[in-house]
């Protein structure tokens, strides 16, 4: 990874600052993009990092931020934005239309941009999960988006080589998502996975974040989804 430029698409919180701090450690450039100002700054101050404002659901802006982006680089991790739950009866559709329209199109846009500015042999890696894959009441868009990424993963994979694209699928992993998601819950839930989990422990973004950092460098590696998730989705 030295002197090789690691673009963090979300690189300012959870998954991605722990991916952007390994990539560094490993003497990488780091590039993170994110929405809080205060949160960039600190990644900015803690990596040395070029911490850039990108609202990810702005195609424009997205177009943009990769035109500028130095010619070429190594590698990229989009984050995507998170996950959007809701019951099927209860759905409002214009907000359903706009996720699966970030969900899908958004992913393939940013595929097509890492065509041209990722170097031959470089690395594109998205960010999905392994909770989704489980019919379950409010999961639905979630399950069409975990279909999907790994359908453009693989298909990418082709289109766009020698740039190799995989995905890293993420169960509960200990993150300030997480923690938002859960608020008051947080640690009952760390304490139930910690009681049922085969690895008896959380899943943290470092534990995430290594494997990613395996398939950037792991050039034999792509086309496909690893999972992450200490065996969750054999707990029934
Ligand atoms: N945590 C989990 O258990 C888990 C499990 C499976 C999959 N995932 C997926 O992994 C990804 C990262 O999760 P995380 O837990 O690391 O989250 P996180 O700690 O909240 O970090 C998310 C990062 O993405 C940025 N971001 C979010 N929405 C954005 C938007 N619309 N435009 C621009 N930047 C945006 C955030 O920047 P700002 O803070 O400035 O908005 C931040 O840098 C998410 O897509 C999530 O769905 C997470």
């Amino acid at each position: 990874m030295k002197g090789n430029i690691v673009v963090v698409l979300g690189g300012t919180s959870g998954i991605g600052l722990e991916t952007a701090r390994l990539a560094r450690a490993a003497d990488a450039e780091v590039i993170v993009t994110g929405r809080d100002q205060a949160r960039l700054d600190a990644a900015r101050d803690e990596l040395g990092a070029t911490a850039v404002h990108l609202e990810l659901t702005d195609n424009a802006a997205v177009t943009r931020f990769f035109a500028d982006l130095p010619d070429p680089v190594d590698h990229v991790l989009f984050g995507g934005v998170g996950p959007f739950y809701a019951p099927i009866v209860e759905m409002d559709f214009d907000r359903a239309s706009a996720v699966v329209d970030h969900f899908v199109v958004g992913t393939l846009r940013i595929v097509k941009e890492c065509a041209t500015r990722v170097r031959p042999g470089g690395s594109l890696t998205f960010i999905g999960g392994t909770g989704a894959r489980r019919p379950a009441v409010g999961v639905s868009l979630a399950a069409i988006g975990t279909a999907a990424l790994a359908a453009i993963t693989a298909n990418a994979a082709l289109e766009i080589a020698p740039v190799r694209v995989n995905t890293v699928a993420a169960g509960f992993v200990d993150t300030p998502l997480s923690a938002r998601i859960l608020g008051d819950d947080l640690d009952a839930r760390r304490q139930e996975l910690r009681d049922t989990l085969p690895i008896h422990r959380v899943v943290g973004p470092e534990d995430v974040a290594s494997l990613i950092l395996t398939l950037m460098t792991n050039t034999a590696l792509t086309g496909a989804v690893y999972d992450v998730d200490g065996g969750q989705q054999l707990v029934p």
